[in-house]
């Protein structure tokens, strides 16, 4: 159900009504200076971090600035207050499919006193650095994409194919209520995308990185049951001896993937990765624990990321077999947090060979910006892409930053002005060489 009225009447009553509309958003005074590294800044001051992101401040924001480009607006609101911005520049060919620049508008939170300035304060130091949460996930590609549709337009370019750019929220808590809703609508259905750009990750050295596939991330809860008794006795089956069976268990499989990447065979992406987030057992006393007596039940927490090359129903088998076997006593839970598999039941992964017409435009557009691209790699964590690929749609996960520190999620993140200005025209060639890519046309 989409329930786009609400919002979409706030933002074109306060877009109306000029004056009104500095009392009611945050935008800042007009003398800030009209530069992209300062509407990166703007963008950057609002706080989108969880667990209570602000939305329509930003969405606001971003609708006046696709609105003095004369782009088309779409605000569309699939669960209250979780707004999806879309915003389009009409190609001359509409009927060709279209091209989709996607980011999410919310970010991780951030601990203010392990900072060196202010999370939401954008700070601009001396040698060119900005220190912001979201500075590198995902703020930035977010304004490069409308500069580099800025520049393009100032040079009268016109594009063939449509180019969307998509704001979607709750990206960093899943996506359950952004970009999976979105890509299930009608709007999404009419838009024709033929190919998305979503966010990537910074680059430590001079090659920029692109990622054809995620990782697939699986909670795991195993549970032991077993007779309790007392702490002096030594008899089989215990609850907790049953689960420390399972951990060892997990954890030789846990050695084997991460033999693999030790010997340089694979990267870490490209393995199954499990690590035990949680261990839960034993009964409370009011000074902490009965010590002389064993617990009858016990549970443990497992992070697992699959890549798309892993076989779920073949590590499906070896948790019932092997990590939780009934015949221990043991039950389990799988929570899947998000598809592995496409419609056609093909692993969630964009070709990057010539199979993929889009991706040889793609290489193309990043030597003529005059760029190195790095081997493609799977992305360790996960993304709203996995929502698209999962309609069959090529996606990569591309965010235009070399030689940066990764700082996603961490402390004092930030971009280098001149690595963000850099990004900009990457874009430019991204989005003029893809729209103007006229021959795949059934794609
Ligand atoms: C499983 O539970 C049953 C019933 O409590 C018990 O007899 C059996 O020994 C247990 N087996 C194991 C391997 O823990
Ligand atoms: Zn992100």
């Amino acid at each position: 159900m989409v329930n786009a009225n609400r919002l979409s009447l706030l933002l074109s009553f306060t877009l109306l009504l000029p004056s009104l509309r500095l009392s009611l958003s945050t935008s800042p005074p007009q003398q800030e200076p009209d530069t992209p590294i300062n509407r990166f800044q703007q963008y950057l001051r609002f706080n989108t971090a969880h667990p209570n992101p602000n939305y329509l401040a930003p969405v606001s924001f971003l609708t006046s600035l696709a609105q003095s480009l004369g782009l088309i607006i779409q605000t569309l609101e699939f669960i209250p207050n979780k707004p999806v911005l879309l915003i389009t520049w009409q190609g001359s060919n509409p009927s060709l499919p279209s091209l989709l620049f996607n980011s999410h508008l919310d970010s991780v939170p951030a601990e203010p006193s392990k900072w060196t300035h202010p999370p939401f304060s954008a700070t601009l130091t001396a040698d060119g650095k900005i220190f912001a949460r979201g500075a590198q996930d995902d703020k930035c590609i977010a304004i490069q994409y409308l500069e580099a549709i800025r520049n393009l337009k100032e040079r009268n370019f016109v594009p063939t194919r449509t180019i969307h750019i998509s704001y979607v929220p709750d990206e960093e808590i899943g996506g359950f209520d952004g970009a999976d809703k979105f890509v299930k609508s009608k709007e999404f259905k009419d838009l024709n995308v033929g190919f998305v750009l979503d966010e990537g990750q910074a680059s430590v050295n001079n090659e920029f990185r692109v990622f054809y596939a995620d990782r697939s991330p699986w909670n795991l809860i195993i549970k032991a049951k077993g007779a309790p008794g007392h702490g002096s006795r030594m008899f089989d089956n215990g609850a907790m001896e049953n689960l420390m069976k399972s951990v060892e268990v997990i954890n030789r499989f846990r050695d084997s993937q991460s033999d693999v990447v030790k010997a340089g065979k694979a990267a870490n992406s490209e393995v199954i990765s499990v690590n035990p987030v949680f261990l839960k057992a034993g009964i409370p006393s009011p000074t902490g624990f009965v010590m002389n007596m064993q617990p009858s039940e016990a549970e443990a927490g497992f992070d697992l990321r699959l890549p798309p090359t892993a076989d779920p129903n073949l590590m499906k088998k070896r948790i019932a077999e092997e990590w939780a076997p009934a015949i221990r006593n043991m039950t389990y839970e799988i929570i899947e947090k998000g598809p592995l598999r496409d419609y056609m039941g093909r692993p969630l992964m964009t070709a990057t060979d010539d199979s993929n017409p889009w991706w040889s435009v793609f290489k193309q557009a990043i030597a003529a910006a005059g760029g190195k691209l790095a081997k493609p790699e799977i992305l360790p964590s996960t993304t709203d892409a996995r929502f698209m690929r999962e309609l069959g749609i090529p996606v990569f996960g591309f965010s235009p930053m070399t030689d940066t520190p990764i700082l996603l999620h961490d402390h004092n993140e930030f971009l280098k002005d001149a690595v963000f200005l850099k990004g900009i025209e990457v874009y430019e060639h991204i989005i003029s060489g893809l729209s103007l890519f006229e021959e795949a046309n059934s794609i």
